[in-house]
């Protein structure tokens, strides 16, 4: 798998109107990554999300996966968005089943892969009941749940527990983590919040905003076999202080 982000630009609008919202974005993501995209809200990283999923076109630039250029949404890129997203009159293992009903798989192999997803986010107890019965945390498992369903060769994450309470974040932090070390998924996460990126991903972008683009990249080569005790490392705490005085001085340029 290899995702390429080439010089993507992308703008709204026309004529004098015109309003830039991504400014030559490049980055790469390979088989079994997890790469964050972290930015203030307005700096594109819907719209890149969007490019990416292929329900929008770049203005300029070009966007591949497996060196095949993106030209519509498929299912080889799996969605989780922070509004729950799942079809309220479906059941949480009909939600799960959804995509690969979709696919034309065959009923006995969707019910037995519902069932194993259903484990894999722990929520078999839940199956039966409806996305208004579940806490918003239940809700965003099955909808992480029905993307890896379906195979995806990547899974996009936008600002996936933005909605939730701290406690329930942190628990749904957690969780994607071992998520991701137990089945090397790759990820690309999406979010304007600098723990949560530095906690799960390997590699951070730091988009700036007006328009959106990359100002900073770093590898974050921590210590994840515990999400607890990294939160208060030393060298945590030292690069998300780094990374923050550099997303504020971008705040203070725009105020300034
Ligand atoms: N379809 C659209 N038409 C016009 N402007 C848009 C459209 N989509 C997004 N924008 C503008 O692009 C900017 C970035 O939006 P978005 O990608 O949602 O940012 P983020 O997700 O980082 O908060 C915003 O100023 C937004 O108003
Ligand atoms: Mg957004």
């Amino acid at each position: 798998m290899h995702l390429q982000v080439s010089s993507v630009c992308k703008s709204f609008g026309y004529g004098p109107k015109t309003k830039p919202v991504l400014d030559a974005v490049s980055f790469d993501l390979h088989s079994g990554q997890f790469l964050a995209l972290v930015g203030s809200s307005g700096s594109g990283k819907s719209t890149m999300m969007r490019l990416i999923a292929g329900l929008d076109r770049p203005s300029s630039g070009e966007i591949r996966l497996d060196g095949e250029l993106i030209r519509g949404p498929g299912a080889d890129r799996g969605m989780v968005f922070q509004k729950y997203s799942l079809y309220p009159w479906l059941t949480a293992a009909q939600n799960v089943a959804f995509g690969m009903r979709l696919q034309g798989r065959p009923k006995a192999e969707v019910r037995e892969r519902t069932a194993y997803f259903l484990e894999v986010v722990g929520l078999v107890d839940s199956a039966r009941l409806l996305p208004r019965e579940l806490s918003g945390g239940m809700q965003q498992r099955v909808a992480i749940a029905r993307a890896l369903a379906a195979e995806p060769k990547v899974l996009l994450l936008d600002e996936p527990f933005g909605a939730l309470d701290l406690q329930i974040r942190e628990s749904m932090q957690d969780f994607l983590h071992r998520l991701w070390m137990q089945t090397g998924l790759t990820a690309l996460l999406i979010t304007h919040d600098l723990e949560e990126a530095l906690l799960l991903a390997q590699q951070v972008h730091i988009l700036a905003p007006r328009p959106g683009r990359i100002v900073r990249s770093v590898n974050a080569d921590l210590d994840r076999s515990s999400l607890a005790h990294l939160r208060v490392s030393q060298p945590f705490l030292a690069l998300r202080e780094e990374l923050a005085s550099c997303l504020r001085s971008l705040d203070s340029t725009l105020t300034a």
